[in-house]
């Protein structure tokens, strides 16, 4: 073949290829080091089936920076092809009429038959997939450095709020802080959720978080939880404040602190460090919550585009999600466990093992409870007026148990 005529075949090739691929704008807030390289494995996959990544990461745990980006984008009539939207949530974006009908990829993927079904209705608007999940975080865990807890004289993992308190008093006598705590409300929320839940148990949680239910939330248990609540700031270091998640769990991973409340995405930080469970850190649930599971499960939606190639590549996308290749390698990196139903777990520690485990057996007992502090329980309103009471009653020693309960329960009412 002349020289010219390899040149117009490459061309063509490339021309082919570039009108079957597609750009995805995707919008998340995963931005740790765990997090990032979760979503990178995302990318890549994206790239093999030809398509372009646009990054648009918007950093702040939680999300909540991101959902303030994402409306804007949304009113200016830009909006991104996919973004990480969850929970009630996704409910309230496809009402917008913005969302598009993920149906073609997922009947012929048979997503019905691949995911639980809590999980596949919330993905639902008015009977049509309009989101794509990629995970289950467990979110009620603690997680402990077993060399502090060694070097402080605490042996074995505190199961209730009276044995932690024990366990923290040594852990702060023996020079070390006993819990890594990052002061921005979302956390303070998260721990929040973990501590109700081991005082009240799973159905004081689900009558109060979930339910909103009046009594309950001004009930004697809400009153014992927020001073547990309490108690445990004080085991929390002056430098708290405004600090990133990440930033705390690498207090965990670097022996300054003992314990941190957080979700397995904090697993996703021990594992990019190189840390094994079992042998350098624990997971274990938090106090008093070893019978119930707290889940969060993120998952992406795609914005209604009317670009062909933008919509093969949100097809591609949402196939991809939900592929066996994505779950395995997503999960593994990011600390959940994956969403799609039997999914081989040889490659997951013992974490996400137990994690899976419990996942089945709290749906079983009827203790598997969605997480407030991470938009799976209320509608995003009610959730955001309840984190700032919340983290209000946290930062201010001077509001009496009293009066948290009664700005949390009127928070709980603006529903
Ligand atoms: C959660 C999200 C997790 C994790 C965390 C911290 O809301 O569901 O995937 O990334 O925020 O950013």
């Amino acid at each position: 073949m002349k020289l010219s005529h390899v040149a117009t075949a490459v061309a063509l090739a490339v021309a082919g290829s570039a009108a079957m691929a597609g750009e995805v704008e995707v919008l998340h807030w995963w931005t740790s080091g765990g997090e990032a390289k979760s979503v990178g494995e995302l990318k890549k996959i994206m790239q093999t089936k030809g398509n372009t990544w646009k990054d648009f990461a918007v950093a702040g745990g939680g999300g909540d920076n991101a959902m303030t980006v994402l409306k804007s984008r949304v009113v200016a009539g830009n909006p991104p092809a996919a973004a990480q939207i969850k929970g009630p949530a996704i409910q309230e974006w496809a009402a917008e009429g913005v969302l598009a009908n993920l149906d073609p990829v997922a009947k012929a993927e048979k997503w019905d038959s691949l995911l639980p079904k809590v999980v596949a209705d919330g993905m639902k608007y008015k009977g049509n997939y309009v989101a794509a999940p990629v995970n289950v975080h467990r979110v009620n865990w603690m997680w402990a450095n077993e060399a502090v807890l060694k070097k402080s004289g605490v042996t074995g993992v505190p199961m209730t709020w009276d044995e932690f308190f024990a366990a923290a008093d040594k852990i702060k006598k023996a020079g070390f802080i006993p819990v890594a705590h990052g002061g921005q409300n979302w956390q303070d929320f998260t721990t929040f959720e973990s501590v109700v839940l081991g005082v009240g148990g799973p159905k004081f949680y689900q009558d109060a978080l979930i339910k909103l239910d009046q009594k309950a939330l001004t009930s004697p248990t809400m009153t014992k939880s927020l001073e547990t609540f309490r108690k445990v700031k004080g085991y929390t270091d002056a430098a708290s404040p405004g600090r990133d998640w990440n930033l705390a769990t690498a207090m965990v991973i670097q022996e300054k602190a003992a314990f941190q409340f957080m979700g397995d995405w904090a697993k996703g930080e021990f594992t990019a460090a190189g840390k094994v469970p079992g042998k350098d850190y624990i997971c274990a649930a938090a106090p008093g919550t070893a019978n119930a599971y707290t889940f969060n499960v993120d998952s992406f939606a795609m914005f209604k585009l009317k670009d062909a190639a933008a919509q093969k590549a949100q097809a591609d996308l949402a196939a991809a999600i939900m592929g066996t290749e994505f779950q395995e390698v997503f999960n593994l990196n990011k600390g959940s466990i994956p969403v799609r139903l039997n999914m081989d777990m040889a490659k997951f520690d013992d974490c996400a093992k137990l994690s899976s485990k419990d996942f089945v057996a709290s749906s079983k007992a009827g203790t598997l409870l969605p997480s407030i502090a991470h938009g799976m329980a209320v509608k995003p309103a009610a959730e955001g007026a309840i984190k700032d009471a919340v983290s209000q009653f946290w930062n201010d020693d001077k509001i009496s148990v009293a009066d948290g309960v009664k700005s949390i329960a009127k928070a709980a009412a603006i529903q």
